[in-house]
């Protein structure tokens, strides 16, 4: 009797799976709102001030010159300089139109020229601490567009995300029982507007944190499946090729990675079409090893429940193609995840293995714990193939030299294309999720020659981050390229004004510029 291949569990996706609802996110218990100026709201007031203290004139105007000077007597009193995301708070005495003001400092010209709307608006919701609070986007030496507001209201919510579905002791955490946020503005139409495209954005970024914190046991290969067909509701077709569908098409790497595990493999297939039909697609491929042991390269205990977060790039493709499709993107784009869980079993491939990929290629198994770059092998190869896609750009927790040289500031980014790594930086910069250009090249390749097949798995002590990507270069064929190395950024994230959690979310933001920018009619 030859050796039976477990059931193989990640087929076409139970449709009951999809019981896993956004329920992180505080949504429903928070709430913002648009209003014109000059409407009087209960709760506290948040003004923002520059470097000299002042409000912009028609704040002042509306608070009143008393309030002026108290802002002025608190800030010599508690050393408030205001300084960029620096707050105080002002308690008024009796008989002023509010009972407390909430003074945000937005620094000096420079800080102001340099805003980040976004990061504003997750500080705005964090200093908030009533029941509800208004906010006077009038800013002193800021020209604020609904656009800009639309980024502030996207920040503000950003920051209320939280995971707590496993918690059964519901705290707030850290919340401070904020349920409204007004938001006043000079064009409250407009503004709602722009914050349509913002929130389907959110929406993407929620689902990507909400994926990436999810527990192991709850979210294998097949319950993430079933997360991106639940897309298709949002007019995405979802395709899955199971274990079956990917034998016949040879994607022996993907599949040596997958043999390991119980729960088996699958890879989904999201298309949007929102572009012409003519049109090239543009392609995203993520990595979604929903946990990783190293396999028989067993991992140290030590942090190893981190490992959950090794599907962060499959995370953020699912979340973007959300985003693109909720916001009915003008562009043809295609989704591609590798779904695998990497263990060690009495069927896992072995150090020493030689696998056959898709496009033929084989590559020796040094060390079973570079994983991600075998699914991708496979994955980046099949998007290439059959969708003859502008450009690919993959997205992966591929590499722990990645956080050695760039710590969890930027993710790496490689590239086989100087216009899409520029245009990838440029909307890093416009958004904050930084990306920085790494080496790739002959030298890096040379590195990952082996003795017995066409290339090895890994590339020795230096370079790692390098040579993953070189790995990944060879499955390309020569198709406009980009792919950013997320260990950093994606997962264990610290603490900023938009991102309290674990997850980050990390991606999605970029990519949805990179579109909006470049790839929309
Ligand atoms: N998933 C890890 C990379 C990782 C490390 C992600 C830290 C997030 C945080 C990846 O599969 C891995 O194990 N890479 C190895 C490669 C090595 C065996 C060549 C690594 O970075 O140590
Ligand atoms: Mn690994
Ligand atoms: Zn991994």
């Amino acid at each position: 009797m030859p050796y039976m291949m477990p059931v193989t569990k990640c087929a076409v996706p139970n449709p009951a799976l999809v019981h896993l609802q956004q329920e992180g996110f505080m949504a429903d218990s928070f709430k913002i709102d648009f209003q014109p100026h000059g409407k009087v709201e209960t709760g506290d007031l948040i003004v923002f001030v520059g470097d000299n203290l002042k409000p912009a004139p028609a704040v002042a105007k509306q608070i009143g010159s008393k309030a002026v000077d108290l802002i002025a007597k608190a800030a010599a009193a508690e050393n408030f300089k205001g300084k960029a995301k620096s707050a105080m708070t002002v308690v008024l005495p009796n008989g002023l139109s509010v009972d407390r003001l909430i003074v945000i400092g937005l620094g000096g010209e420079t800080d102001r020229a340099e805003m980040d709307f976004v990061q504003l608006g997750g500080l705005i919701s964090g200093k908030a601490n009533g029941k509800s609070a208004t906010a006077v986007l009038d800013l002193p030496g800021i020209d604020v567009s609904p656009e800009a507001v639309a980024e502030i209201a996207l920040g503000a919510q950003m920051r209320r995300y939280s995971f707590d579905r496993y918690k059964t002791k519901k705290d707030d955490n850290g919340q401070k029982g904020v349920t409204r946020l007004v938001l006043s503005v000079a064009d409250p139409a407009a503004v709602k507007k722009a914050y349509k495209a913002q929130e389907s954005v959110l929406q993407g970024i929620t689902l990507a944190r909400d994926l990436v914190n999810e527990p192991p046991n709850v979210l294998g290969p097949q319950e993430f499946a079933a997360r991106a067909q639940a897309l298709t509701k949002l007019g995405v077709e979802v395709e899955i090729l199971d274990e079956k569908a990917m034998k016949k098409l040879g994607m022996g790497a993907l599949l040596g990675v997958a043999q390991g595990s119980a729960r088996g493999g699958c890879v989904a297939i999201m298309r949007w079409n929102g572009g012409k039909a003519s049109d090239k697609p543009i392609a995203f491929i993520g990595k979604g090893v929903v946990f990783d042991t190293g396999g028989i390269s067993i991992k140290p205990a030590a942090g190893m429940e981190d490992m959950k977060g090794d599907m962060a790039g499959a995370a953020c493709v699912v979340g973007l193609m959300h985003a693109l499709a909720s916001r009915k993107a003008r562009a043809n784009v295609i989704g591609a995840i590798g779904l695998v869980e990497n263990m060690p079993d009495g069927n896992a491939q072995r150090p020493g293995d030689i696998v056959t990929t898709m496009s033929g290629q084989t590559i020796e198994i040094i060390n079973t714990d570079a994983e991600g770059r075998l699914v991708l092998a496979d994955v980046l190869w099949y998007v290439q193939d059959r969708f003859k896609p502008k450009f690919m750009i993959d997205l992966a927790t591929l590499t722990g030299a990645i956080l050695v040289a760039l710590a969890q500031e930027y993710a790496g980014l490689f590239s086989n294309n100087d216009e899409l790594a520029e245009r990838l930086a440029a909307a890093g910069k416009a958004t904050g999720e930084r990306v920085w250009r790494m080496p790739i090249g002959p030298e890096f390749d040379k590195m990952i020659e082996s003795k017995f097949a066409d290339m090895k798995n890994t590339g020795g002590r230096f370079g790692g981050s390098s040579t993953a990507a070189a790995l990944l270069q060879r499955f390309v064929n020569d198709v406009p390229w980009a792919h950013l190395d997320i260990a950093g950024t994606a997962m264990g994230s610290p603490q900023t004004e938009i991102s309290r959690g674990w997850a980050s979310g990390w991606g999605v933001r970029l990519l949805d510029r990179l579109v909006r920018d470049h790839y929309e009619d």
